[in-house]
């Protein structure tokens, strides 16, 4: 009898289209994972992952600040491939401003793109990994969850958000075979930090113990590190990645 082949596993990856969601999409897919992604707007880059990869790619434009729509995805998902083993919770948005002068609809977005469609992402996943017992949660957080800055109230209130429902769905999914961790990384070069000032990103390095900023590449290896079989016994917590200078 000729040995039973491991099914593929199924990673969801929010807004994987650029920044550190493409560079998580990219290492799954090198590592044969299936991976489902969305974003707002296809890119070269996704379209090439489309014509490479046509039976372990999918990606759907998806809107999350959509009502539902992060529930759609996942019914897509669990169509195409039947199983989802993996969710990183990725894609999130940020625009920096006082909160006492922030407008309304500006708050509301921030918390919708990074609270409450991944807590919907989230659910939606989790329920499916719940029929196969067994997944892993990962989420993108920020050190804006765990330091005060100015100009993001809203933005760390969300993320703070993020790594409370972490820590409790991890007591509750717990016994259903599922893990449940967040990534706290510091600033790291992006379309969502192009903006920063060389005066601001010489700060952040001084302030640094490690005394440089970090790489897409190290979160993506934190990601992974809590994927893997190496953290199964992992679970509730929140890894670091800023060179020191939340310590
Ligand atoms: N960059 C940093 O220094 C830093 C530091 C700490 C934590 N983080 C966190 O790391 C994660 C990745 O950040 P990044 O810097 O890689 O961001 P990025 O380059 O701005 O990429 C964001 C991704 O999310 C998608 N997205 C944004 N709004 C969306 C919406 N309404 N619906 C669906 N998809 C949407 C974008 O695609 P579309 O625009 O096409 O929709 C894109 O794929 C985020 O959670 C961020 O908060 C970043």
């Amino acid at each position: 009898m000729s040995p039973a082949v491991a099914q593929p596993r199924t990673a969801v990856v929010s807004g994987g289209s650029r920044g550190l969601g493409r560079k998580l999409v990219e290492r799954l897919l090198t590592d044969g994972w299936r991976v489902a992604t969305f974003s707002r707007d296809a890119n070269e880059f996704i379209e090439k992952q489309r014509e490479s990869h046509p039976d372990t790619f999918l990606w759907q434009s998806t809107d999350m600040l959509e009502p539902g729509a992060t529930r759609t995805f996942v019914e897509t998902v669990d169509a195409q491939f039947g199983r989802i083993d993996l969710l990183i919770n990725n894609a999130g948005v940020l625009h920096q401003g006082l909160f006492l002068t922030m407008a309304s609809a500006e708050v509301r977005e921030l918390l919708t793109a990074n609270l409450l469609a991944p807590v919907e992402l989230t659910q939606a996943c989790a329920r499916s990994m719940t029929r196969a017992g067994e997944g892993v949660v990962v989420t993108v957080s920020s050190i804006n969850a765990i330091r005060g800055y100015r100009g993001v109230a809203a933005y760390a209130a969300a993320k703070a958000g993020m790594e409370g429902l972490s820590r409790s769905l991890a007591r509750e999914l717990g016994p259903a075979g599922i893990r449940v961790c967040t990534v706290t990384p510091g600033f790291f070069d992006s379309e969502m930090t192009a903006g920063v000032t060389g005066q601001n990103r010489q700060r952040i390095q001084r302030r640094t113990p490690l005394g440089r900023l970090g790489t897409t590449e190290e979160v993506v290896e934190a990601v992974v590190f809590l994927a893997s079989p190496a953290a199964a016994f992992i679970t509730g917590q929140s890894l670091v990645i800023d060179g020191g200078i939340s310590c």
